[in-house]
């Protein structure tokens, strides 16, 4: 193992407690991203944390400066994101780390936004030395940022139970509930800091859902979004039944009964036709609108192996959050989690990036990264 330099490992380990705070700001400052920031004075020891807290609100920067006063002239910043050297919803905060007179400040990643970059050279022609350090949790808190730039789509978070032997469903198509009361609690937590829930009509027909976040505290309500071509959601579904609760689109096709998209519009409905080839839509393209309508930054998918595998094929998928529960169904027939790829060998396989796994009760939740979102990398 090559051993790396005490002062890099430092930087690192302030910059994982920096992105570590970020993550707070899930739900709070998108479309902004998340961002995290500590100071240390001159000797190295921690003045205060802290993170983008709101949209529109004080950068991590300003917030971190306004606490550390005096005791920053000579320390150093460590922030996971270029501060900004522009003028937008608040002030530069290279002016305020410029007045503060750190005499260091290391940041985690470049800014992806070119309106904003150019703090780096900036603190650097007023004196301050900078460092831009390869930092992952850095990079990854940039990631529904970056693709909403790049992809001109939101950030996809498919999400799934399964058994212990890889299924959503028994053959009958009953799902519920594979995963735990802990596990449950830990999607509805997410339903309260997502833009919005996609599921497919299949989910809709079998298990009725009503996709709201429950007995947590809501961040935001999140939009419910059917992909339903042919307008088969019946009148009495749930999701009808609590439009006052969160707002529900429907994506159907073009072709579909006129008059039925007619009702649902007055009903209420957010309604998107949209073209369909060989009984399918192109998904990356129905993303694109979703995100140009409603200004989405992430969507949680929760659907069955019809939407996901749809979502795998065209490579819309960014992220997989599995729990497996300790259940055999011991059954071929049994529903996969997703379905219709004929890989040769396992090389053709999708594979993943685990990131981080933890336990709920006797479930195992599993997080991985699909996209290896390269155009995200720092320069
Ligand atoms: N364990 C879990 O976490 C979990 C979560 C959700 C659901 N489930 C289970 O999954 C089962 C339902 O699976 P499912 O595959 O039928 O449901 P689904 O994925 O929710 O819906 C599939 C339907 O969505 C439409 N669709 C998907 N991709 C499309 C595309 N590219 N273009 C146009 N339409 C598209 C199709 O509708 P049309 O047929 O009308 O064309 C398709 O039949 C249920 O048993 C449910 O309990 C399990």
């Amino acid at each position: 193992m090559t051993a790396i330099a005490p002062q890099l490992e430092r930087d690192l380990f302030m910059l994982d407690l920096a992105a570590r705070g970020a993550q707070r700001g899930h739900g709070h400052v998108e479309p902004n991203p998340m961002v995290g920031c500590v100071a240390t004075d001159s000797t190295g020891v921690v003045i205060t944390a802290d993170h983008h807290r709101t949209y529109g609100g004080p950068h991590a920067e300003i917030l971190v400066l306004n606490t550390a006063g005096d005791r920053m002239r000579g320390g150093t910043l460590f922030v996971t994101l270029e501060p900004c050297d522009h003028e937008g919803r608040t002030g530069p905060c290279t002016n305020a780390i410029i007045d503060a007179s750190p005499a260091r400040v290391v940041i985690g990643h470049r800014d992806p936004n070119p309106e904003a970059t150019g703090g780096i050279e900036r603190l650097r022609s007023a004196g301050i030395e900078v460092d831009l350090v390869e930092h992952e949790p850095s990079r990854r808190l940039i990631e529904p940022f970056c693709t909403r730039w790049a992809k001109h789509r939101p950030w996809v978070v498919a999400k799934w139970a399964q058994t212990l032997d890889g299924h959503l469903a028994t053959r009958s198509g009953q799902s519920h509930w594979i995963s735990s009361v802990q596990s449950r609690r830990l999607v509805h937590r997410e339903r309260g800091r997502v833009d919005a829930i996609l599921t497919g009509i299949g989910t809709v027909l079998s298990d009725n859902p009503r996709l709201t976040a429950r007995g947590v505290r809501h961040r935001r309500i999140a939009r419910r979004i059917v992909v339903d071509p042919s307008l088969r959601i019946p009148d009495d579904a749930a999701l009808l039944q609590t439009l006052e609760i969160a707002p529900l689109t429907i994506v159907c096709s073009q072709d579909a009964d006129a008059r039925r998209q007619a009702q649902l519009h007055d009903l209420g409905v957010d309604v998107i036709p949209m073209p369909v080839h060989d009984a399918r839509m192109n998904l990356q393209h129905v993303l694109e609108q979703l995100q140009s309508r409603h200004d989405l930054s992430t969507v949680l998918v929760e659907a069955g192996p019809g939407l996901l595998s749809s979502l795998a094929a065209e490579n819309c998928i960014d992220e997989a959050v599995v729990i497996v529960a300790p259940t055999l169904l011991a059954d071929a027939r049994a529903l996969p989690s997703l379905d219709g790829q004929s890989p040769d060998t396992i090389a053709d396989g999708l594979t993943l990036t685990l990131r981080r796994i933890h336990r709920r009760m006797d479930d195992v939740v599993l997080h991985y990264g699909v996209s290896a979102g390269s155009e995200t990398g720092n320069p």
